[in-house]
């Protein structure tokens, strides 16, 4: 198909409601209400690609839904997918699939960390970084980015802070790119963040679930791939751990399969005994089937949805530029996920929500949910129709007009 006739089909309204969707019919419980556009949880409003649509209508057609094996077809979709994408050579037995990229990072902690160590993290972060470290009893180290205006707001590493936390620290929780503020990592910061690892023995989980989504002013680097790359980086590449997902990118969050690529053995062995004694069940029929044939067959749809996003960003960017002067937009180099600073509206978190939901009618995530730094702004979630996404921000445009 054509990448304009792909590009039109991200235009067709999916009706969403009553289909058990968290985003639409979890408004009430999460927002009060269901009068808000929703607009917050990571999951997309375009249908999947065919290709996926039709590797579910032929597993559904058998009709025995028994406990299921991961093919190596599935493996080397996976891997020529890396090979394509990212030009990152991955080795079949680095990998581990896993039941999604959050109990990946809770997995990570638990198995490689002792009790009460500490572990880092870089607020304003995807929240389950937080818990993944609390919830094992683990000490969490916040390293804040740095936001810096030089005209554009942009976010930074915080690389002396860094190493600070570095001497103190068993793990890093890297996010690559980073939710929620839309950062790719440079290579310049990635060297110096492998060296800063090196220099303290800092393992590292890079959670690369966004890395497939990135626009095409930027460039993703794997940060094991880096580590492959330079001889002075190599000895990095034992201490690194990438959670890969085609969970975001083909809108399939909720079917759950994800994959660690661990090139230390020991990680290795100490991940999957973990993983082992929680007895769960990572693979079922339905999640074999969408993730191989995402890796395998979705590349054009892929294309066309970044081409899509990436005009979606641009318009409304435009807009708030143009229109709501009160806000001001990081403009995200990944994810479909917009950051905007609200904070000259001066109102605090709890009436900053109140202001979105009931005078504007739009359920976002609080930017305060993703820790320090987060105060005063909100993640508006973008995959969905662009004219969903203009009928938001007249919304909002509304409200705001109200208010002055
Ligand atoms: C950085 C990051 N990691 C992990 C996830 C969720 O992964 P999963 O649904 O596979 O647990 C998200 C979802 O938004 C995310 O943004």
């Amino acid at each position: 198909m054509a990448t304009h006739q792909l590009t039109s089909l991200f235009d067709q309204p999916v009706a969403r409601e009553h289909s058990q969707s968290l985003k639409y019919d979890g408004r009430t419980a999460t927002f009060g209400t269901d009068d808000v556009l929703p607009m917050w949880v990571a999951d997309m409003d375009f249908a999947v690609p065919q290709a996926i649509s039709n590797a579910l209508q032929t597993r559904a057609s058998h009709p025995v839904f028994g406990y299921s094996l991961a093919p190596e077809s599935l493996y080397q979709a996976l891997i020529e997918w890396l090979q394509n994408t990212h030009d990152w050579q991955v080795q079949r037995e680095w990998i581990v699939l896993t039941p999604g990229v959050v109990p990946s990072l809770n997995l990570v902690v638990a198995a490689l960390t002792t009790e009460q160590a500490g572990v880092i993290v870089q607020p304003p972060v995807y929240f389950p970084f937080f818990s993944a470290v609390t919830n094992q009893n683990r000490r969490l180290l916040e390293n804040p980015l740095r936001l810096t205006n030089d005209g554009d707001l942009s976010y930074q590493m915080d690389l002396d802070q860094l190493e600070e936390c570095a001497k103190d620290a068993e793990l890093l929780l890297l996010c690559s790119p980073h939710n929620p503020v839309g950062r790719v990592w440079h290579k310049v910061e990635l060297h110096a963040l492998l060296a800063i690892a090196e220099k303290h023995d800092l393992t590292i989980l890079s959670d690369e679930i966004h890395a497939d989504l990135v626009y095409s002013d930027a460039q993703h680097t794997p940060l094991s791939r880096l580590s492959l790359e330079t001889e002075s980086d190599a000895a990095a590449s034992h201490r690194i751990i990438t959670a890969v997902s085609p969970s975001k990118t083909f809108n399939i969050p909720g079917l759950g399969l994800s994959a660690l690529i661990i090139p230390n053995q020991a990680h290795r062995c100490a991940i999957q005994t973990h993983l082992q004694h929680m007895g769960v069940s990572v693979t079922n029929p339905f999640n074999l089937a969408a993730f191989e044939a995402a890796y395998r067959e979705g590349g054009e749809w892929r294309n066309a949805l970044i081409a899509y996003l990436q005009q979606t960003r641009d318009e409304a960017i435009a807009f708030i530029n143009q229109h709501l002067p009160a806000i001001r937009v990081i403009q995200p180099q990944a994810t479909y996920l917009l950051w905007l600073d609200c904070r000259q509206l001066q109102l605090d978190d709890a009436a900053l929500n109140r202001f979105f939901i009931a005078e504007a009618k739009l359920g976002l995530s609080p930017g305060a949910m993703f820790g320090r730094g987060g105060q005063g702004f909100m993640r508006m979630n973008i995959g969905t129709t662009k004219a969903n996404v203009l009928a938001a921000l007249t919304r909002l445009q509304a409200a705001l007009a109200k208010r002055s």
